[in-house]
């Protein structure tokens, strides 16, 4: 039964470690643009990305032929040993396409792993040892970045204590709590400012850590009265505001980074997933004087700013511009969030819609403003079994979370529509 489902999935079953939440009983050969196929040839639309990885889609033949090359030159060269020519032609790249000012950077591997970046580099800069981050927030698994997470117990439980230091405000989910935005921006402000009275003292607190776009916790996007906000407080008490776009950049959501949708500026910007295509690279930008700040040798790895994974990041970005897919994401994401929105009508089980650009939310809800999770989880069950991947977020798992690669056709999104709106009422009928 070698080259078998069965057979992978028996070795799956035997070697592969229960830790990692297996979403779908899939197991793949290779991927293809919007397209990945499983070991016996069957297609799927991936309307995940791997988790937003893959924006120019999987395999790119430019990035493909980027990693081929540097492969062939180089495939280590330490940065505390000599920095490689492509981490530098890399860093040109990104401070052309990063935030005013924020043109310094530092590499690792993984989200996770930049965000504790940011942290430290937080705390060396003011001297400060205190983190706020938002209700809903994820970060990252590391010890440091989980203690920063809020947006299910699942991901804390069992590993206590954590990192001291960490203090959650709320993050203005409008939808959860029933009220429109200014509503909600007025009130989580509000609290900021008192958790800055109560409980964490400005001249304790290092940073602010927000994603622009909440992600795991359910994608919410941050109105921009709320970042202008964050800005003001930051900027009062010379707190430093980290922006984590580990998942919101690289043109998700129609800008190369979610903050351009506001004038806010962070003092740090994180980013991974987006950045190299699929090879594990990360990094933080910050104003130069900022680093500077930043004592020698206080922080680094053996593989941060890895050359093979720096190539396929020039080549995404590359790729991103000449291919002008921040003008695709920004116009497939108008025609997703128009479908569901008609959908929705029919659909009263879809309570929200909400998005920006290619990051786009359907949360699901019952008449009684409970979560419909169960009616989410058929949906996404009865659209994987008719070719479609999809994944869900949220406290309760009742969102789906739109995050197709930014190379998606207009035919492909309305391929995804019309199984979605299949699988919708399987997954109602299925939940009844
Ligand atoms: C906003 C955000 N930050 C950090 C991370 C952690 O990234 P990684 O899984 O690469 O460590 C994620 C992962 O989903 C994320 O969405």
């Amino acid at each position: 039964m070698s080259g078998t489902l069965a057979h992978w999935a028996e070795l799956e079953r035997t070697l592969l470690s229960p830790v990692w939440g297996r979403i779908f009983p899939l197991i793949v050969e290779r991927g293809e643009g919007a397209y990945l196929f499983d070991v016996e040839g069957r297609r799927y639309l991936d309307f995940t990305s791997g988790i937003g990885v893959t924006n120019t889609g999987h395999a790119h033949p430019r990035v493909v032929q980027a990693v081929q090359e540097q492969a062939a030159k180089l495939l280590h060269g330490q940065v505390n040993i000599a920095r490689h020519t492509p981490l530098l032609r890399l860093a040109e790249r990104l401070r052309d396409i990063t935030p005013p000012g924020l043109d310094q950077f530092f590499f690792s591997n993984s989200g996770a792993e930049a965000v504790e970046a940011s942290i430290k580099l937080a705390r060396h800069a003011t001297g400060r040892t205190n983190i706020i981050a938002f209700q809903g927030s994820f970060h990252g698994r590391t010890v440091g970045t989980m203690s920063l997470t809020s947006s299910k117990t699942v991901y804390r439980v069992g590993y206590q204590p954590l990192m001291a230091g960490v203090f959650f405000a709320p993050f203005p989910y409008a939808y959860r709590y029933g009220w429109d935005e200014a509503t909600a921006v007025d009130f989580a402000l509000k609290e900021l400012k008192f958790i800055l009275k109560t409980q964490t003292a400005p001249e304790e607190t290092a940073a602010i850590l927000v994603e622009p776009v909440l992600g795991e916790g359910g994608y919410v996007p941050a109105p921009r009265a709320f970042l202008e906000g964050l800005r003001e407080i930051a900027d009062h008490y010379g707190i430093l505001l980290i922006a984590d776009e580990v998942q919101t950049g690289f043109g998700r959501t129609g800008t190369w980074f979610a903050v351009e949708h506001s004038d806010v500026v962070p003092d740090i910007l994180v980013m991974a997933k987006g950045i190299a295509s699929g090879l594990p690279l990360s990094g933080i930008a910050a104003r130069p004087e900022l680093m500077a700040k930043w004592k020698v040798g206080t922080h680094g790895g053996t593989y941060g700013g890895n050359v093979v994974a720096a190539a396929a990041a020039i080549a995404t970005v590359d790729v991103i511009k000449e291919e002008d897919l921040l003008a695709n994401a920004r116009e497939r994401g108008a025609q997703l969030m128009e479908a569901l929105r008609a959908l929705q009508r029919d659909h009263p089980v879809i309570g929200d819609v909400r998005g920006v650009g290619l990051m786009v939310a359907s949360e699901f809800t019952h008449p009684d403003g409970t979560p419909a999770t169960e009616v989410a989880k058929a949906t996404v069950k009865a659209a994987f079994e008719r070719g479609l991947l999809l994944l869900t977020c949220g406290p309760w798992d009742n969102t789906i979370r739109w995050i197709p690669p930014l190379v998606v056709t207009q035919e492909q999104m309305a391929e995804a529509l019309r199984i979605f709106s299949e699988a919708l009422a399987v997954g109602e009928a299925t939940a009844r």
